[in-house]
């Protein structure tokens, strides 16, 4: 089928390349004429696993191109995506007006029947008004809406196109259903779930997805406030609960909490429509002010190891919200960052993709091109992004480099155990502090530091 892709960005490429792998044709348009140049020669505009050879094996076939022509985009399709940035206004609500233009375009230059999919996340009611605006604009052709709203997560997002869990569809259009369906028959073939249902539920269903996600996190992390006040370990208390079926372990990583383009803006776009439909919605309010309090009791716990920030150094590991990204908006690293630099500290960072992106948004922290460089003589080391590569490091080398062995595992996810042994008091979010052991008699002295005998 003939598909055209508007918006080149997190959603947009990782849809593009995932529907020309499946065979489709795809033309990809963007405004941005220096991304279209970039992909048209190859490159890829983020980080993200797999996207591009996928890209470059979608341009040898000729299953995929790019361009800056929104005609050349639309001409012929079948169905044509919407994937444009939905970011948030000072209100909290998602500002559609990138959806509108799209929705204007792409129904100004249809010449034939297609399907127009509202791809990017839209509060509920959106749909309503891209169906004004097709009728308003056009009514030579038929042209349809379908919400088809995205279940990628960055850092697996092509692995998510791909092989998604389920495909949910909405429509109040049983003939753009069907076109739908032939468009993600192989998906479906390969085990995806089709859901196929009306607008109104498919846009209420991403919103309540990303909420109760982000729900499990808030609430994995109140836990892990309470853990730090009866000594119980968070982690342990997270698989207990994961263990039931019912609840699942997914999501229920206490930490630095949530950042990202989608939960935090997600979460306030929710709450601005519960507002406006005349329904307190309390809870979402609670799911963010958890997920603040979770950099706010990281910085306390670093205030508490270290005294006086003022001119000490912290080493950042990590910059990205995720592991797998090099996406640092709404970062909980840099959130930390910022927290430390007005308290006087110095910030020393680094991270395996998200460097450059990072320092832009934040001045004032150095960002080294590697780990080691970032931990040299820092007071204190903050694992913020579980990257594998921190998770690998030699942890002996690290202490040495370190000016004091403190450790703080943002993540809980590194060894308590073993770090404590190399001699890191280490602290996390929600299990249990460790120091290392002082040694109880002259005999275990020795032994601690490798000697036979101890004479004083
Ligand atoms: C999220 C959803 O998981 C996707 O299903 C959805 O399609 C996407 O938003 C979207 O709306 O576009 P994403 O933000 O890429 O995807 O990543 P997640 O893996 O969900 O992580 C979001 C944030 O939560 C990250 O900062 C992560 O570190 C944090 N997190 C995740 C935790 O703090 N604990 C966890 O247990 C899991």
């Amino acid at each position: 089928m003939k598909v055209g892709i508007i918006g080149a960005g997190h959603v947009g490429l990782p849809t593009a390349v995932a529907l020309a792998h499946i065979g489709h044709s795809v033309s990809v348009y963007d405004s941005d004429a220096q991304r279209i140049e970039l992909l048209s020669q190859g490159g890829v505009p983020f980080y993200e696993p797999k996207l591009a050879p996928l890209l470059h094996a979608g341009v040898a076939t000729e299953h995929l191109s790019f361009t800056t022509d929104p005609a050349a985009a639309t001409a012929e399709v079948e169905v044509a995506f919407i994937c444009v940035g939905t970011p948030p206004r000072a209100t909290g609500e998602a500002n559609l007006r990138a959806v509108e233009e799209a929705v204007e375009v792409v129904a100004r230059l249809a010449r034939n029947d297609l399907v127009i999919v509202e791809k990017s996340t839209v509060p509920a009611g959106t749909a309503l008004r891209v169906g004004e605006i097709l009728k308003r604009r056009n009514s030579s052709v038929n042209l349809r809406v379908v919400c088809n709203p995205e279940f990628l997560r960055e850092g697996h997002a092509v692995e998510d196109s791909l092989r998604p869990h389920r495909i949910l569809v909405g429509s109040d259009s049983k003939e753009a259903l069907q076109t739908m369906r032939r468009l993600y028959q192989p998906v479906v073939d390969d085990g995806a779930r089709w859901i196929a249902t009306d607008l109104a539920t498919a846009e209420l269903a991403k919103h309540a997805s990303n909420a109760f996600l982000a729900l499990k996190i808030s609430f994995s992390n109140a836990v892990a406030r309470i853990a730090e006040r009866t000594d119980a370990d968070m982690e342990a208390v997270a698989d207990i609960l994961g263990a039931d079926p019912r609840i699942g372990r997914d999501h229920l990583g206490a930490g630095l909490g949530y950042g990202g383009s989608c939960f935090p803006k997600d979460i306030a776009a929710f709450k601005c429509l519960a507002d406006r439909l005349g329904y307190r919605f309390g809870l979402l309010d609670e799911i963010e002010r958890i997920n603040d309090e979770a950099v706010q009791t990281a910085f306390g716990k670093l205030e508490d190891v270290l005294w006086n920030l003022e001119g000490k150094r912290v080493a950042l590991l990590g910059l990205s919200f995720k592991p797998g990204t090099d996406d640092v908006r709404f970062s909980p690293a840099l959130a930390l960052a910022r927290k430390l630099l007005a308290a006087g500290a110095e910030v020393t960072a680094y991270d395996p993709q998200a460097g450059p992106n990072a320092q832009k948004e934040l001045s004032s922290i150095e960002v080294k091109g590697d780990v080691w460089d970032a931990l040299d003589g820092a007071s204190c080391a903050v694992l913020c992004t579980e990257w594998d590569e921190f998770l690998e490091l030699d942890f002996e080398k690290v202490r040495d480099h370190l000016d004091l062995p403190i450790l703080l595992d943002g993540r809980n996810a590194l060894d308590p155990s073993a770090l404590t042994e190399l001699g890191f008091t280490y602290l996390s979010m929600g299990r249990r502090a460790m120091s290392p052991r002082v040694p109880a008699t002259i005999e275990q002295a020795a032994e601690a530091i490798g000697v036979e005998q101890l004479v004083i």
